[in-house]
């Protein structure tokens, strides 16, 4: 009896472990050994959008003009009232290092595209919004856009991926995190995801504009990632080449799967919209 037990407690125990090692650990994605923290001073163009009522982080967009954040549509979907959102750039908390503006209006690319001739909206892949804040200025250097660059549509290309999400619900990091990834292509990426089971996608015929990104050790965005920059290669930059909208398997669960792909949504496809936006 005494033995059985033992047998059966042991497992338990470093699935114990495991989940404890990877709560621990802050995002972007639920893999100590890929994933850092920015340095101090990089990447300053980087906002949370954080829920001040709730304290939550829920998503991660860039200032890509003197007061206009890019980020996903999903992230304040449903939300009619701004008042309490704030986007913060810098360090969550403290007086000095940080810059922290409110919200005034949010322009979803779906709104654009009603008053908008020759224009289609896609409810999947089409998942970007513009918000902007209640300054004229913020003072801060925005990211520039990268339209022109064909690297997201490349396989093998390597790419930067920053995101301030929580690995679960009480704990919110400081500064964001990045991680890199590689591009795979359209073939691999369905491929995968046909694997997947669930399944995560009903039409896995992925649209040209969308790219698929993975990484090993497994990166594994959540809650408050999603909207956030993709740049090109390793290294800083500040040109804004996509911006992560979702990961198969579906969101905020924390099960893993080799398989898992990261959809990247490419900006070249949106130049019309953000460029009419954000003069
Ligand atoms: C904003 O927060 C205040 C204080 O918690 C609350 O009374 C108010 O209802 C909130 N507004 C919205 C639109 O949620």
């Amino acid at each position: 009896m005494g033995r059985l037990h033992r047998i059966v407690q042991q497992p338990m125990i470093m699935w114990g472990v495991l989940v404890a090692l990877t709560r621990s650990e802050p995002l972007i994605g639920e893999n100590p050994g890929s994933i850092s923290r920015v340095r101090s001073g990089s990447f300053k163009f980087v906002a949370l959008i954080r829920d001040n009522e709730k304290g939550s982080h829920l998503c991660t967009g860039s200032l890509i003009s003197k007061n206009h954040i890019l980020t996903s549509a999903s992230c304040l979907e449903g939300r009619k009232e701004l008042e309490n959102l704030s986007a913060i750039f810098g360090i969550t908390v403290g007086r000095t290092a940080r810059s922290v503006f409110g919200i005034s209006s949010k322009l979803t690319y779906q709104d654009w595209c009603r008053n908008s001739v020759s224009c289609t909206w896609d409810k999947f892949t089409d998942d970007i919004s513009i918000l902007q804040l209640d300054v004229a200025d913020t003072g801060l250097r925005a990211a520039s856009v990268g339209y022109q660059s064909d690297h997201l549509k490349n396989s093998g290309s390597k790419i930067t991926v920053i995101g301030w999400g929580s690995t679960y619900k009480l704990f919110h990091p400081l500064v964001p995190r990045r991680a890199t990834m590689n591009i795979i292509s359209k073939q691999e990426c369905e491929q995968r995801v046909r694997s997947l089971v669930p399944p995560c996608l009903a039409d896995v015929q992925l649209p040209n504009k969308v790219s698929c990104a993975v990484s090993d050790p497994m990166v594994f965005p959540v809650e408050g990632d999603f909207g956030g920059p993709i740049l090109y290669g390793g290294h800083d930059h500040a040109t804004v080449l996509g911006i992560l909208i979702q990961r198969c398997p579906i969101r905020n669960k924390h099960d893993f799967d080799k398989n898992q792909v990261n959809l990247i949504l490419q900006l070249s496809t949106f130049q019309d919209f953000i460029e009419d936006n954000t003069r």
